[in-house]
């Protein structure tokens, strides 16, 4: 079981993580949580990048797109390897974050075909402006259009992949949220959803 957690900057994938994990425990599964990008010595270097907001040009983009990919790849062979096949996965980005942060949007669909698909994706939608308040001291205009943007490209891609999208209500507080989730999942593990609203 490959559970994804997907989300704009600020839509408190982590602390839902945590909840998750807690809970699927409790509840008798093993549980193996991983964030992408990873710590991986690509991971860094991409993390490294990131902290220059001036990279918008197109081959920067592509750049990124393949390191993110490269991480990716590595950690792809960690969660097919015998060690995870009995655990649920939890994941904090997957390439669906590609798709949605990345340009151009076909060519990054193409380097990262190798990546396996998830279960589940759990699409926490928060509104742009809750998301700018969360991550206050960054240039308010160039993020908040970048952040429409990625949004709606997640929306697009909750459309086209209907069966594994899950679209939860990251406006609500966290724990309405995570009862959200909760009855989202609890389907697909076979286990109910108890004393949670
Ligand atoms: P991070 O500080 O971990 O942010 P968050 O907690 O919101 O995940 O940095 C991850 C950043 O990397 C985030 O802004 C999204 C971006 N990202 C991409 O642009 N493409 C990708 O494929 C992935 C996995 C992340």
């Amino acid at each position: 079981m490959y559970i994804v957690l997907e989300g704009i900057d600020g839509a408190g994938k982590s602390t839902q993580i945590t909840a998750l994990k807690q809970w699927l425990e409790d509840s008798g599964f093993e549980v193996e949580t991983f964030v992408e990008p990873t710590d991986s010595e690509i991971g860094i270097l991409i993390r490294k990048m990131l902290q220059n907001p001036s990279a918008t040009d197109e081959n920067i983009q592509k750049t990124l797109g393949l390191l993110f990919a490269a991480d990716r790849l590595l950690l792809m062979d960690k969660i097919d390897s015998e060690e995870y096949c009995n655990k649920v996965i939890i994941s904090d980005r997957s390439f669906y974050s590609s798709l949605a942060y990345q340009n151009p949007q076909n060519w990054i669909a193409d380097i990262n075909k190798f990546a396996k698909k998830p279960d589940i994706v759990l699409l926490l939608d928060l509104d742009v402006d809750i998301a700018i308040e969360r991550c206050s001291g960054e240039d308010e205009f160039e993020k908040k259009s970048f952040l429409v943007d990625v949004k709606n490209k997640y929306l697009d891609l909750a459309k086209n992949d209907k069966d594994i999208f899950k679209i939860i209500n990251a406006n609500n507080g966290p724990k309405k949220v995570q009862s959200d989730i909760r009855k989202a999942v609890a389907p697909f593990l076979g286990i109910c959803v108890s004393g949670i609203d």
